[in-house]
């Protein structure tokens, strides 16, 4: 062998012994988690993709988990990472943030995102604005305001169907629509349909490779960004106008998020009002749509339960004149089996499967330690589909919800929409959307699927082909 080579070789080998070295001194210092940091630089990132082209919801948590237990560490995405698919330890990670964890996206993200957005945030002005979004979809302001509106806007979306109909694009409409018009009270004209159109192609740039140079997807997502920006900037400026106006004692008061974004006595800058709702535009419009398809999906193959989802509206319909009047919060509180059906789809497809947060300092967990700059990944679907928690756990099943109080319901092991200081602040709201549309779904339309479609859970849950079906009006005797 030639010298060169050998030394070379000699040089490759001491790194590779050097590397496992540090890994092993580092490991018994802090005691990590159990688990494999994989290859060097791509650590088990292949393996979590190759994984996730199966059936399976979770198959890389699911085998870590049998061999190390449900507080793993692995090297993923660049990182390496503690995974927990611990239901203590998953709250725990939500209720430290900001003290023990923070929340850590990818530059990508945050340049489609905007810098003010609210789920880039962080400290105090967080506090702040996540507060002032959860007052703004609280019960009693979907109640006095915003139903309305939703039920109003289902049933136009819902009128314009025949035929063929492909479920998840209609669903994603109606949660667009319904979001301009709670943030800026614009009902769906030319304007909203050209700013939706843009949107879109923001929203694609999420899930591809994060590069301009590469990427054509992701560079139009930028372009689309600065429009869909402008377009908002231009409202808001008008609103400001118009809010002086109002001051003065002329124009109508708005009751919508720029309203109370304007109102707030600090004062946010245009560009700050602008990042903040389009995040929340961002924030609510894959989960609530995905959801929305995927209950109709899993009733249409559960026709017991599609049964009794009907026998409650059908009772709800009945105590109305015709087939247009208006829901009222006092229906949507007696939708019992409703709301079991929704708590099932948001368990078993929960669309955001965990999230990503970055330990400040070392933070010690159940006799570990997850050292200071650390990826940690809090898995919900792994404790939503485990067999410890749910008796036959990867089935739908809405009844489970019926027998209550089930002790093994807790808060703990079913947390759809997170929790702690950045607990979801559409929460209500998407309940809300979700039995308002099936109400109106199961009331005017019997449908079958127009195609086999399958449920997919990589990189996003969603069903392959969007979810088409074949609809039929009832006349108003079958409703009733
Ligand atoms: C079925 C529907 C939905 C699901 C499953 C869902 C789930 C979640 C989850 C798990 C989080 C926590 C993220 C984290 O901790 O990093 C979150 C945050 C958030 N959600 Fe939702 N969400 C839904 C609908 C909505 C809707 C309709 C809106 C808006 C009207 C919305 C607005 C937000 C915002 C703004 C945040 C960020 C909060 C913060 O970082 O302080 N979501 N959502
Ligand atoms: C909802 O928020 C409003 C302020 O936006 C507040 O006045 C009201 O008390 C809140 N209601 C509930 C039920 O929290
Ligand atoms: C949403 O708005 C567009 C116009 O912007 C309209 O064509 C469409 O029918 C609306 N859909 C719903 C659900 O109202
Ligand atoms: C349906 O009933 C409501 C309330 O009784 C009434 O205001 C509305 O005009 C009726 N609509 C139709 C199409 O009959
Ligand atoms: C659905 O889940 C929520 C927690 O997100 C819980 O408060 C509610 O009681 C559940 N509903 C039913 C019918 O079990």
């Amino acid at each position: 062998m030639a010298l060169p080579v050998f030394l070379l070789l000699c040089f490759l080998l001491s790194i590779v012994v050097i590397f496992i070295l540090i890994r092993a001194s580092r490991r018994r210092l802090l005691r990590l988690p159990p688990g494999n940091l994989g290859l060097p630089f791509v650590g088990e990132t292949l393996q979590l993709i190759s994984a996730y082209k199966t059936e399976n919801p979770e198959p890389f948590i699911d085998e870590r988990v049998s061999r190390f237990g449900p507080l793993f560490t692995t090297h993923v995405f660049g990182e390496p990472t503690v995974f927990s698919a611990d239901p203590e330890v998953n709250r725990f990670i939500l209720q430290n943030e900001g003290k023990l964890f923070d929340c850590s996206y990818p530059g990508s993200i945050s340049n489609l995102l905007g810098k003010h957005s609210l789920l880039l945030m962080k400290g105090s002005l967080h506090k702040r604005m996540h507060s002032l979004t959860m007052s703004f979809g609280n019960s009693s302001i979907i109640k006095d305001h915003l139903l309305v509106d939703i039920d109003r806007l289902i049933r136009l979306n819902l009128d314009s169907w025949s035929d063929r109909v492909l479920l998840m694009e209609e669903a994603k409409t109606i949660t667009f629509n319904l979001t301009v018009k709670q943030l800026m009270s614009y009902d769906p004209c030319e304007w909203t349909e050209r700013l939706r159109k843009e949107y879109v192609l923001v929203i694609e740039g999420f899930f591809t490779l994060p590069s301009r140079l590469f990427s054509p997807t992701y560079s139009r997502a930028i372009t689309a960004r600065t429009k869909v920006a402008e377009a908002l900037n231009l409202v808001v400026r008008r609103r400001r106008k118009e809010a002086v106006a109002i001051s003065e004692g002329g124009g109508e008061k708005q009751n919508d998020m720029l309203a109370a974004l304007l109102a707030d006595d600090d004062g946010f800058s245009d560009e700050q009002i602008v990042d903040f709702l389009l995040a929340l535009l961002v924030a609510g419009y894959e989960t609530t749509s995905t959801i929305m398809t995927l209950a109709v999906k899993f009733l249409t193959e559960t026709p017991l339960a599609l049964a009794q989802l009907k026998e409650e509206h059908e009772g709800i319909r009945a105590k109305k004149s015709n087939n247009t009047e208006a829901l009222e919060w006092s229906d949507y509180k007696s939708m019992p089996f409703t709301q079991c059906v929704i708590n099932e789809t948001l368990r078993v497809a929960n669309i955001i499967g965990g999230i990503f947060r970055r330990a400040i300092t070392n933070v010690p967990v159940k006799g570990y330690t997850i050292p200071k700059g650390w990826q940690v990944f809090a898995s919900f679907r792994a404790v939503h589909l485990n067999l410890d928690h749910y008796k036959d756990a990867r089935s739908f099943n809405p009844w489970r919800w019926q027998n209550k109080p089930v002790p093994t319901i807790s808060g703990n092991v079913f947390m759809p929409f997170g929790g702690g200081p950045r607990l979801c602040p559409g929460y209500e709201i998407a309940r809300v959307i979700l039995s308002v549309f099936l109400h109106r779904i199961v009331t005017r339309y019997s449908w079958v699927p127009a195609e086999e479609d399958k449920l997919v859970f990589f990189p996003t849950t969603r069903t392959q082909k969007r979810y088409p079906i074949k609809v039929r009006r009832l006349n108003c005797d079958q409703a009733m």
